[in-house]
């Protein structure tokens, strides 16, 4: 039985394959967003590399490298008591973008554009140095500090360096945890840019807005390729979902076959319960008689065709409503099981009414009331007539 059930479960995951209707509409979904992420990672690592580095590895590795660059920012300046503070950072704080990678060092000037002197985003070529001030001339080395968002970084490195900058610090415009790579086109610039932290860059400003001159440099730092499993990840991830996703359906299926099964066995117990108590009711209504009478003739019916025994006098003989006989010993767990004459198949529980088209009745249908009543007469003649048989067998035997 349990392994029937094993098969059945097995079956029923194998043709959850070929079964659309109630499946595409979810595994669909799943396969449209899996998808979307497998195209931004794409995207992101078929980038022109040649922007990146000289060294491109071959096509396919570029998929799963990602070549890093970080920098340290040191700055000093001369405090309000004279002294001057030089912060450095023992490891690095800034990123460099896709363009060169320089070692610059020059004054720092917070950017800002001719009509609003607190706008640091460089997405207009009309820039300015430090609160409106005038940019330092040509042959001045100076570092744009400039706020990320609203335009490309393209655009911005482009602004600043078409004053001249030396370098370009762009500063987060909200908290990351990791600093992450721009990418800038052309490399071809004279120009270091790199990203760095909100709180870093929020501190330059505010420190160089101050009116303190702020010398800065930009040193490259970590370098390195790092293998990227974002893309395997990916794959992971669709690969899980579409399994639980699966999972998840064949579940539904099985608690849904095993409800319909457990209502369908209630049902057929019900009926079988209900057929057997018809059944024992209908029995009752079949006439009985003691002993063979010897005056008939009829070799056929001399021995009862279940147990091929011939009748002795004392035994009890149910008279079927067909006029087969047999031993009531012999014919009523039969009768339980089967509910038809073994011999003419005659059905019984149909005769007494008990059982019209496929409907049960606990007690004779309405339309055969009138033919049991006639059979209830007969058998109530049948059962005198017994047992009058009764008093001459005994009487015989006594
Ligand atoms: C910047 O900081 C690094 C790390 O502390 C240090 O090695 C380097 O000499 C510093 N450079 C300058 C110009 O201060
Ligand atoms: C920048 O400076 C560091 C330390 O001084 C040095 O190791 C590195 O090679 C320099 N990088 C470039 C591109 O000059
Ligand atoms: C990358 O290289 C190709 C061919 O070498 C060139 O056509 C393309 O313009 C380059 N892209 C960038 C962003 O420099
Ligand atoms: C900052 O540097 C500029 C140009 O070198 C100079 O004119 C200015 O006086 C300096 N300001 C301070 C506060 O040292």
């Amino acid at each position: 039985m349990y392994c029937q059930e094993m098969l059945l479960l097995a079956c029923l995951l194998l043709l959850l394959g070929g079964q659309p209707p109630l499946t595409s509409t979810t595994t669909t979904t799943t396969l449209v967003a899996a998808m979307t992420i497998a195209n931004q990672d794409l995207e992101r690592y078929f980038r022109p590399a040649n922007a990146t580095h000289s060294y491109t590895s071959i096509g396919e590795e570029r998929l799963t490298m990602d070549f890093y660059n970080f920098a340290f920012l040191n700055w000093s300046y001369v405090d309000s008591q004279n002294i001057i503070r030089e912060i450095e950072f023992s490891e690095e704080k800034a990123r460099y973008g896709e363009g060169r990678v320089l070692n610059v060092t020059g004054r720092l000037i917070h950017i800002s554009t001719a009509d609003d002197i607190s706008d640091d985003f460089a997405c207009t070529p009309y820039i300015r140095g430090t609160l409106g001030m005038p940019l330092p001339e040509k042959g001045v080395s100076w570092i744009a500090l400039v706020r990320r968002g609203r335009c490309t970084f393209e655009d911005k490195v482009k602004h600043v360096h078409q004053y001249n900058a030396a370098g370009v610090i762009i500063y987060n415009d909200k908290q990351v945890m990791q600093l992450e790579k721009m990418q800038i086109k052309n490399k071809n610039r004279n120009i270091a840019a790199v990203i760095t932290y909100q709180a870093i860059g929020l501190e330059l400003a505010s420190t160089v807005d101050k009116g303190i001159n702020v010398t800065i440099s930009i040193i490259e730092g970590r370098r390195g390729v790092r293998s990227v499993s974002s893309l395997n990840r990916t794959s992971v991830l669709f690969v899980s979902i579409s399994f639980i996703v699966l999972m998840i359906i064949s579940l539904v299926w099985l608690i849904f076959y095993y409800i319909q099964r457990f209502r369908y066995m209630q049902a057929k117990d019900q009926q079988s319960r209900n057929l057997c108590s018809v059944t024992k009711k209908a029995i009752m209504k079949i006439p009985t008689k003691t002993g063979k009478m010897t005056d008939e003739k009829d070799m056929d019916s001399d021995c009862c065709a279940i147990c091929i025994e011939s009748y002795k006098p004392a035994d009890i003989i149910r008279i079927l409503p067909c006029k087969h006989e047999f031993h009531k010993n012999c014919i009523d767990p039969w009768l339980i099981e089967h509910r038809t004459c073994p011999m003419c198949k005659l059905d019984v529980l149909k005769f007494y009414g008990y059982v019209v088209g496929d409907q049960i009745y606990q007690t004779p249908s309405p339309q055969h009331n009138a033919p049991s009543a006639a059979a209830t007469t007969a058998a109530a003649a049948a059962a005198a007539a017994a047992t009058t048989t009764t008093a001459t067998a005994t009487g015989r035997v006594s």
